[in-house]
């Protein structure tokens, strides 16, 4: 049985109130902190980039998980190592050079995922698979907070959990869009090891107790 951790999604966070927002989390047990940066051309919509990542990694010491849906992440990587990213993720559609671009993350000391988006089938990763140390099941069309988990996710988690455990077995899977307290025992359960909670938690009236109360359910997944 896999051991899943729980990382709250800054993207619904208050942005003018990050650090006490991440806080929050921390305090009631985050590891993980998922920072997503979207350019508004790889998708409709743009949040943060590099001075604010620079301006989280002064305020915590937790895994900065940091997804690029940006488009030729290759020309951005090393700026996102030095910002203090501790997990890169770079979008499979995005990337004409996938296998660089994984490994000029690894030489930088941090570690390197591939994001699937909800069309793309977990076969294209075969040859890949064992270059990264994450994949990144999209739960959701990346770009926005707030949309519902698509169902046929669930085959692909565990395509992807099978892929790494014949091709990478301590590769990690992570989930990100649409889970809530409703589905993510589910989620867990299919073999993720890393699910992504924005708007369920930050959306919440009290984000430090949904974490809890989100992160219990996977723990008793966990036993
Ligand atoms: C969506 C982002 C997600 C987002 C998830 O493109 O990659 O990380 O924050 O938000 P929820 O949990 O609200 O679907
Ligand atoms: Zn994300």
């Amino acid at each position: 049985m896999n051991k899943a951790q729980l990382a709250p999604s800054i993207l619904s966070a208050d942005f003018a109130n990050l650090a006490r927002d991440i806080e929050l989390v921390t305090e009631a047990g985050a590891e993980i902190i998922h920072v997503d940066v979207m350019d508004g051309h790889f998708v409709p919509n743009l949040t943060i980039g590099i001075p604010v990542l620079q301006a989280i990694r002064k305020i915590t010491t937790r895994t900065l998980d940091v997804h690029l849906m940006i488009s030729n992440p290759d020309f951005m990587v090393e700026r996102y190592i030095d910002a203090g990213a501790d997990i890169i993720t770079v979008q499979y559609e995005a990337s004409c050079h996938l296998d660089r671009t994984l490994n000029r993350i690894k030489d930088g000391g941090v570690r390197a995922g591939i994001a699937l988006n909800p069309h793309s089938p977990v076969h294209l990763l075969e040859e890949i698979a064992c270059v990264c140390d994450m994949v990144l099941i999209m739960s959701v069309n990346p770009g926005f907070g707030g949309q519902s988990f698509i169902a046929s996710s669930m085959k692909k988690i565990m395509k992807a959990r099978e892929l790494l455990d014949s091709e990478n077995p301590g590769g990690l899977v992570e989930v990100d869009g649409g889970i809530n307290s409703d589905n993510i025992a589910g989620v867990a359960g299919a073999g993720a090891d890393i699910l992504v909670a924005g708007s369920a938690i930050f959306g919440s009236t009290d984000p430090a107790a949904e974490f809890r109360s989100m992160n219990s359910v996977i723990e008793k997944v966990n036993r």
